[in-house]
């Protein structure tokens, strides 16, 4: 039953986020399976092995696109979060396959800009032309500028910074120029509602957010002319490995705070399917317009942030 309710929700949220009707509901049960929207296009996804990653993955599979997936798959040394694994990256295989489409994965660092190239030219050779990436993978580490902890402290500036900024850059630049060339593609970036606020707790995390959001500017106006689009996703608090392992009070607590502070929606955490329809939306043909811009999926948060 949970299964059920899951499929249709993830159903509702792509095909709604794409503008697409949906009838036939009786009592939640079933849902007219969503237009391919995007058949027959191949999207590069980094982070994809879990999360908000892994459910793009599957929204963009549902869409009817093939899927390369890219993830680190390996601890990051001194940063004290854990990655993705192997298995994770399996889940993500598994649901993207059972969409019908095709799937490649690739183990490495964003930060690794020839390790990006070489799997971004063996999907591109393997799956089709890529003519969309979202660039998802991040990582966050809370360390105020008060803190006490100084290892703590440079981690989150030496690692944050590196693999949120420097690393999307380094994704960016990797699959960008393909797209450029075939003049015409869709680059979605994942940032954050921290990207477009402040926050006492984690700066190095909010400085980067903002960061990709200049990247997402300066990207749109260098490459718009060539047929490509360059937008942000900016997603609120999601239930996810983002911040490591948590018991189910801290969950019930982020639930109720979120709710009663942060929210204008009368719920906590999202979930990472919450945040896939936008992409799907952005990669879509009702979106070819839209660059240069964000959509924040904040559940209200946004509306007292933004104009
Ligand atoms: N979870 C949230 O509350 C939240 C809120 C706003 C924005 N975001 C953003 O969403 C994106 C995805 O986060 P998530 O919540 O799914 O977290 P997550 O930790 O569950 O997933 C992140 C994925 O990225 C991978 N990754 C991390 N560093 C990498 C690197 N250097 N190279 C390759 N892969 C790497 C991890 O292995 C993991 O699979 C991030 O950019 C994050 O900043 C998350």
């Amino acid at each position: 039953m949970t299964n059920d309710i899951d499929t249709t929700r993830r159903t509702l949220l792509t095909a709604g986020a794409a503008g697409l009707a949906v009838a036939g509901m009786t009592g939640g049960a079933q849902a007219q399976t969503a237009n391919r929207l995007l058949e027959g296009q191949t999207v590069f996804i980094t982070g994809a092995a879990r999360g908000i990653g892994r459910a793009i993955a599957i929204a963009m599979a549902d869409a009817g696109a093939d899927v390369a997936a890219y993830d680190i798959l390996t601890d990051i040394p001194d940063f004290p979060i854990p990655m993705a694994t192997p298995e994770d990256m399996a889940e993500t295989q598994a649901g993207v396959e059972a969409a019908g489409v095709q799937f490649r994965s690739y183990a490495g660092d964003i930060r690794d800009l020839d390790a990006q190239q070489a799997a971004h030219a063996d999907a591109d050779a393997a799956l089709g032309p890529i003519g969309i990436v979202v660039a998802n993978a991040g990582v966050n580490l809370n360390a105020g500028f008060l803190i006490e902890k100084p290892d703590t402290w440079s981690t989150a500036w030496e690692t944050v910074t590196d693999v949120n900024i420097k690393g999307t850059a380094a994704t960016l630049r990797a699959t960008v120029p393909a797209m450029t060339a075939r003049g015409s593609g869709r680059v979605i970036i994942v940032g954050s509602t921290f990207g477009r606020q402040g926050n006492a707790s984690n700066p190095a995390y909010i400085a980067s957010k903002w960061a990709t959001q200049g990247m997402m500017k300066a990207l749109a106006i260098e490459v718009g002319k060539q047929g490509v689009t360059v937008n942000t996703v900016n997603p609120t608090a999601v239930q996810t490995g983002f911040g490591g392992p948590r018991t189910q009070e801290q969950i019930d607590g982020s639930n109720a705070w979120l709710a009663a502070n942060y929210h204008q929606l009368d719920v906590g955490l999202l979930q990472p399917e919450d945040i896939a329809g936008s992409t799907v939306f952005l990669a879509s043909p009702g979106a070819a317009m839209i660059t240069g811009t964000s959509i924040d999926v904040s559940a209200g948060a946004a509306a007292r942030y933004t104009a």
